[in-house]
């Protein structure tokens, strides 16, 4: 079971409901950085421990900025997530570049910064070196195990996934970057997304550690770190359990003891890039109730659209809703949460049971803290909304703006004028 709490007290939270416009996302400081204490204290025994935090899960300084402050590196997937990490002090090998179908300005930046670059392909060898115009001496490759592993609902079949090197080219891949003058390796996987048996993970680092040992016996070559990638889930359901990281710690400890050390492969750094169970479980959407309708079902249409919060039409995910102040009445509505696009699967809720509802209502989505405001789009010319950050001294912080209709229309040119071709 998990309990779905709020940050605040439901008068505090209907206060600040009063005083900013929703809809808004809120980020809990303080349980923000508990969560990345008790993470990396988990894995205390590990060489090298760290995490990174995959920037695209929550791309906003102010949250980067203070897992950053906890020893957290940033893992990056683009550009302008690189340039985020580095004017949040957070560049070198500080940062993971995890980038796939990479543009060779990518490839330059990532360099540029000394980040560690993770090549998802073995041809982007070839377009790396081209782009950089010499030969990085730290490279990390993903590794995709194909039939040999299932993957899950978001991240899919290993074997329909467009990431990674094959297990036919991952040991090659070594020994060319070797033969090209290479002296430092990693080696980086992620096979499932929110997942929440710890089992899968211990086996990830199972598979990880007996490719590290081939890739030595095979191409001669020393791994320095693995790269657990992301993908430990949170339970978004209140009668899910989080997973276990403890006897995921203690697994893969085990596994270190069995594998790398009799092969003398000891120390193996070992590093994460999760995003989700970093800060997904800290970030809660405000948003009031518009109308309430009856059709040929029961409807309560907020001022929160998809646009704001694409996961339960994008997967059809849940996410837990609280009607704030009415949380003890009893839950015996069943309605379909709706927003205001042109599209009927802008629902945050299907058939769900809640206190009954009525105009003005301020109801909290949970769990939106990663992959949540990240994700948002402007379909219907929907203007994205702001974000707040409760700082650990109980104040309240904006730490982006709400879209503007001119913020909106900034990249339009509406007289046409400026000719290309
Ligand atoms: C390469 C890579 N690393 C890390 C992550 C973070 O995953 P999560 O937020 O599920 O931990 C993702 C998510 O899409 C990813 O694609």
């Amino acid at each position: 079971m998990s309990e779905k709490t709020l940050p605040l007290s439901p008068e505090e939270l209907l206060k600040l409901a009063e005083n900013i416009p929703t809809p808004f996302y809120l980020y809990d400081e303080k349980a923000i950085v508990e969560n990345a204490r008790r993470f990396t204290s988990l894995f205390s025994w590990a060489p090298g421990f760290r995490n990174y935090f995959a920037v695209k899960a929550c791309p906003n300084p102010s949250i980067v900025s203070i897992l950053g402050r906890e020893g957290f590196g940033s893992d990056c997937s683009s550009l302008p997530e690189m340039v985020m990490s580095e004017a949040c002090g957070i560049t070198g090998e500080s940062l993971m570049f995890t980038s796939n179908n990479t543009p060779p300005e990518e490839f330059v930046e990532a360099y540029r910064q000394g980040a560690i670059i993770n090549l998802d392909d073995i041809t982007h060898i070839d377009a790396m070196v081209e782009a950089l115009g010499e030969v990085p001496s730290l490279i990390c490759f993903r590794y995709n195990p194909g039939p040999e592993r299932t993957g899950n609902a978001i991240i899919g079949n290993p074997v329909e996934a467009k990431y990674g090197l094959t297990s036919s080219q991952i040991v090659d891949a070594y020994r060319i970057m070797k033969e090209k003058g290479a002296k430092r390796f990693g080696l980086h996987t992620m096979v499932a997304s929110n997942e929440l048996d710890g089992s899968y993970i211990v086996e990830t680092a199972r598979m990880l550690f007996e490719l590290c040992v081939k890739i030595q016996k095979e191409a001669g070559v020393r791994i320095e770190f693995i790269d657990m990638g992301g993908g430990i889930g949170i339970p978004y359901k209140p009668e899910q359990d989080a997973m276990d990281l403890e006897a995921v710690s203690k697994g893969m400890h085990e596994l270190y003891k069995e594998i790398i050390i009799p092969a003398a492969l000891d120390p193996l750094n070992i590093v994460f890039e999760c995003g989700r169970v970093i800060t997904g479980p800290y970030g809660y959407l405000v948003t009031s109730v518009r109308h309430v309708s009856s059709k040929y079902k029961e409807y309560v249409g907020v001022d929160a659209s998809m646009s704001d919060l694409m996961r339960p039409a994008l997967y059809g995910a849940y996410h837990h809703i609280t009607a704030v102040g009415k949380e003890t009445q009893a839950h015996d509505h069943i309605y379909d949460v709706t927003g205001s696009l042109c599209e009927n699967n802008d629902k945050f809720a299907i058939d769900r049971a809640l206190p009954e509802l009525e105009k003005g209502d301020i109801l909290v989505i949970h769990d939106v803290g990663a992959h949540g405001h990240a994700m948002g789009f402007n379909y219907n010319a929907k203007l994205r909304p702001a974000e707040y950050l409760l700082k650990e001294d109980n104040s309240i912080v904006m730490i982006r703006r709400a879209q503007t209709y001119d913020d909106y229309v900034a990249t339009l040119r509406f007289d046409g004028a400026e000719v290309v071709l």
